[in-house]
């Protein structure tokens, strides 16, 4: 889709951050929502990948901008947002999807390091407070409401992907509903995805698991084994999710935690 069908269009003059859009269900969820009419700003710890995001993104007759950012720190968050009003006078929407996996993939608790620990409440937990916090800011100095979607799991519903990694996906849960609730009276709406298992993102070879089509095609098989309906989850699938949760179709939608997992929670 392209500019010529501009106005009718889901996402039609919003301002959109997203965080991690450097790859995975970031990259693919940003070019959506760009493909919906949004101007989107893509932030990431690795700018080189954001960049390559964003050319996709003007590739296809659309706007953004790339940002560097780390979202454990919160300067950084609070700078990425600045760029975003700069640049577009605004923000409509905030997508806090970073999260990072367990180190060591089958790591379990007693083996985690003081590092380890620290690491993945800062990056997964504390990413997504700062998000919520800048934005939850933002939108009440430009007035009118807001936007928050953050990328929680099913690791935050049930315990699956490790106990410590779990555990920072229960907390942006809970963040998501309170911050829902917080945020009502000014018209900030919060939610949550939950996707269950992705073989084909950054995710899986960030957590030492070996990268290549066989590794891969094997992860995939295993999801298709777990999810009721026989296929592994997608960054496509969260993508269409995260442009319905964020737009006005879904205004009267709000702390809601919504699993993109085949009915893995529900069996
Ligand atoms: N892949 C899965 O199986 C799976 C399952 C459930 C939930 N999730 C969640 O989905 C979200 C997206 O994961 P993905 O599968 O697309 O992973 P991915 O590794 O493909 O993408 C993550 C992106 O975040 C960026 N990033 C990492 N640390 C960062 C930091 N500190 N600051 C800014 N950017 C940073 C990376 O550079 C990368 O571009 C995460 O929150 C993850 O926890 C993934």
């Amino acid at each position: 889709m392209t500019g010529m069908t501009q106005g009718s269009r889901t996402l039609d003059g919003k301002i959109a951050v997203v965080m991690g859009a450097g790859g995975g269900v970031g990259r693919t969820t940003a070019e959506r929502f760009a493909e919906e009419g949004a101007r989107v700003v893509a932030a990431d710890i690795n700018l080189e990948a954001v960049k390559e995001t964003v050319r996709a993104i003007e590739a296809a007759g659309e706007t953004g901008l790339a940002v560097a950012c780390d979202v454990s720190r919160e300067d950084d968050v609070a700078a990425a947002i600045a760029a975003a009003v700069d640049q577009f006078g605004r923000i409509d929407i905030i997508f806090n999807n970073v999260g990072i996996p367990t180190p060591r993939l089958g790591t379990i608790l007693e083996d985690h390091t003081a590092e380890d620990f620290q690491r993945l409440v800062a990056v997964n937990f504390g990413g997504v407070f700062n998000g919520c916090k800048q934005a939850v800011l933002q939108f009440k100095r430009q007035g009118g409401g807001g936007v928050i979607l953050n990328t929680g799991s099913v690791a935050g519903l049930v315990a699956w992907g490790g106990s410590v990694y779990g555990a920072t996906k229960g907390a942006v849960h809970q963040l998501t509903r309170a911050v829902a609730i917080e945020g009502a009276p000014f018209n900030i709406r919060a939610n949550a995805i939950c996707p269950a298992s992705m073989p084909f993102t950054g995710f899986f070879t960030a957590g030492g698991l070996p990268d290549g089509d066989e590794a891969r095609a094997q992860a995939a098989k295993q999801a298709a084994a777990n999810h009721p309906l026989g296929r592994a989850i997608t960054a496509q699938d969260c993508a269409e999710a995260a442009v319905y949760l964020v737009s006005d179709r879904a205004a009267n939608i709000t702390g809601v935690l919504l699993p993109i997992d085949g009915g893995y929670v529900a069996r």
